[in-house]
């Protein structure tokens, strides 16, 4: 196995997919440039959803890179060994080119040729899609590995939920894949252990999706016209995988960052678990933060968005940085190191450097001011705690006066053993902007909407109908059954026993308004099926999701795993009204339902 620099596997990767045909296209920015349903790009494939679609890209068929991603789903998870919130994902595509053949043996060759990884066969396991009634078995693709060598005790099948990737929402490109796995020299840790047991003998390095159906929005799979690969390697993992190392942060994109932190507070990564994690979770942060703010979309703190995630970051990074006694300026001699680690990958870093130090700073000098009165607030809120779950009140109190994100309250609140009213949070938010709005009636703004704009903001009011169903309704038990929306109007189908009284109907309408009215932003999160469904989020359907899952939400109203697309804001909706209820089938009710006087309507009416 070779133990290489990261500048190193970069430049392996290139120069064998190079080889092999492929024009290298270099990393698109981390904030995705037609895809406003997502905060940041979270793997390769997503700017090249056009072109797995079929369209045209003008460098070719063979494509390869190195893409800078960011997944925002796990940020509390960071500070144990494996986290990160930044990652770069090796890359290479065939765009209705090659498919399994070339693909395999070339996945084969870069692993194990002493040219490239160097890694023993004997050591590796895969596994392929055992197929469905969307998608046959993956035979073909068993076969490919034996040929090359990989026995076939080392090859597993497994179902949609392990060996499918995709669509990246709810729609879109997908397909059965086949994943690389290193298996640790040991025994099984029971008769079926395999690459999808949690005992960890298994760990995945890499992934070749064979993108050969577009997901419809009915959760159908239509074959495209043209079959690609969709190849994705974490370039910190492997880099971990070769140098035998423990933990992604000692690979050699960490350690320098590890170093310096080390140097600014004299102590050391590793001397105790409290220290190690603050140290991580303030190498992380920072790295995410220096390559959001100096990528080419620059992003910058705000309350929304992906400002808001970048504030987080930081206020989660001063926060730690104040627990290891950093110095002040500190953390901008970390973001130095990070940019010094990036400098030959990501000049727009070094170019950057200005903008990079003065948005941690500004965001040091605000947060500073409060943080210290805001702790001390927390630990009187601590002491003086009755019962496990400190109150939304509270915890919007040192939102709006000290700057804490919600998060940040959530965690302290963990550390003291205490949970948090999040519900109670939301409420009291919606509350404070209702109040500090300056009379946004009429405020719809004309201008020629397109059918699709129409369309979503049906679907963003499908969210806040189904939330004030149940909330209305009472039940548990009232759950989606099925969505149709046409430019016209949604129709929602949902589990209810008996026909909605005209009361029920009439609340339902209001609660929907009300949200309306208050015109709160549509946020959209990435995360996995479990942390969502742990932070509240409804979701149905879950066994037809992937790993990870956009979660968005109407602050105080709605939370739903959703692919979208959605309004910015709700208040962009106009006024809702259900137009009729009615039996669908034995105990599901139907709803049909309109918005008026929203941008487009204006539009049409105001010519
Ligand atoms: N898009 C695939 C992944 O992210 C390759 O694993």
């Amino acid at each position: 196995m070779k133990n290489v620099t990261h500048n190193e596997l970069r430049q392996l990767w290139r120069q064998f997919y190079e080889k092999k045909g492929h024009a290298f296209i270099g990393s698109a920015s981390l904030i995705p440039e037609n895809d406003p349903t997502v905060l940041f790009t979270t793997a390769g494939m997503h700017p090249l959803v056009p072109y797995l679609l079929g369209e045209k890209h003008p460098a070719g068929k063979r494509l390869c890179n190195v893409q800078k991603c960011v997944r925002t789903g796990d940020i509390d998870d960071v500070g144990d060994a494996s986290h990160c919130t930044f990652f770069e994902m090796l890359g290479n595509w065939s765009l209705g080119d090659y498919f399994k053949k070339e693909k395999i043996a070339w996945s084969y060759e870069f692993l194990t040729s002493p040219d490239y990884l160097g890694i023993d066969t004997k050591n590796l396991a895969v596994t392929v899609f055992a197929g469905d009634d969307d998608c046959p078995r993956d035979t073909e693709s068993a076969q490919l590995w034996q040929d090359c060598g990989i026995d076939k005790s080392r090859i597993f099948y497994l179902p949609k939920a392990c060996n499918w990737w995709g669509p990246a929402g709810m729609t879109g490109p997908c397909g059965p894949d086949t994943e690389m796995f290193m298996a640790a020299n040991r025994p099984d840790c029971k008769v079926g252990c395999g690459p999808d047991c949690r005992c960890g003998k298994y760990l995945e390095i890499g992934n070749d999706v064979f993108m050969q159906y577009n997901k419809t929005a009915e959760g159908t799979f239509e074959p495209l016209t043209q079959k690609n690969v969709d190849t994705g390697m974490g370039l910190e993992r492997m880099l971990c995988v070769l140098g035998g190392l423990k933990s992604v942060y000692e690979t050699d994109v960490f350690l320098p960052i590890i170093r310096k932190i080390e140097a600014l507070c004299g102590k050391t990564y590793g001397e105790n678990e409290e220290t190690t994690r603050a140290i991580r979770i303030i190498a992380d942060h920072i790295r995410t933060s220096v390559h959001m703010i100096g990528d080419e979309r620059g992003v910058v703190c705000s309350n929304v968005g992906q400002g808001y995630i970048l504030r987080r970051l930081l206020r989660r990074a001063i926060r730690f940085g104040n627990k290891l006694e950093i110095p002040s300026g500190g953390l901008c001699e970390i973001a130095r190191a990070v940019i010094n680690v990036y400098k030959n990958v990501y000049p727009e870093l070094a170019q950057g450097d200005g903008k990079i130090m003065a948005e941690i700073e500004a965001e040091h000098e605000r947060f500073g001011r409060t943080i210290a009165a805001g702790l001390k607030e927390f630990e009187k809120l601590a002491r003086y705690q009755v019962g496990d779950t400190i109150s939304g009140k509270a915890c919007f109190r040192l939102y709006d006066t000290h700057g804490f994100p919600v998060e940040m309250t959530e965690e302290l609140a963990r550390e003291y053993g205490f949970k948090i009213d999040k519900a109670g949070f939301d409420t009291a938010f919606v509350e404070h902007q209702q109040k500090s709005r300056e009379g946004a009636e009429g405020d719809f703004k004309g201008g020629l909407a397109d059918n699709t704009a129409q369309t979503t903001r049906l679907h963003t009011a499908t969210h806040l109908m189904h939330a004030a169903l149940k909330k209305v309704l009472n039940d548990e038990n009232v759950n989606q059954k099925g969505s149709n929306i046409t430019e016209e109007r949604l129709r929602f189908d949902f589990t209810f026993g008996r026909p909605m009284t005209d009361d029920e109907i009439a609340e339902v309408e209001k609660l929907v308004n009300k949200a309306i009215e208050a015109n709160i932003p549509v946020t959209c999160d990435e995360t996995d099926v479990e942390t969502a469904q742990k932070n509240g989020a409804i979701g149905l359907f879950t066994q037809k999701y992937g790993e990870k899952v956009k979660v968005y939400t109407i602050a105080g109203y709605s939370k739903e795993i959703c692919g979208g697309p959605h309004a910015a804001s709700t208040g962009e909706l106009g006024q809702f009204k259900i137009l009729k209820e009615s039996s669908s089938s034995a105990g599901v009710r139907r709803i049909k339902a309109v918005l008026v006087h929203s941008t487009q309507h204006t539009a049409h009416s105001g010519g």
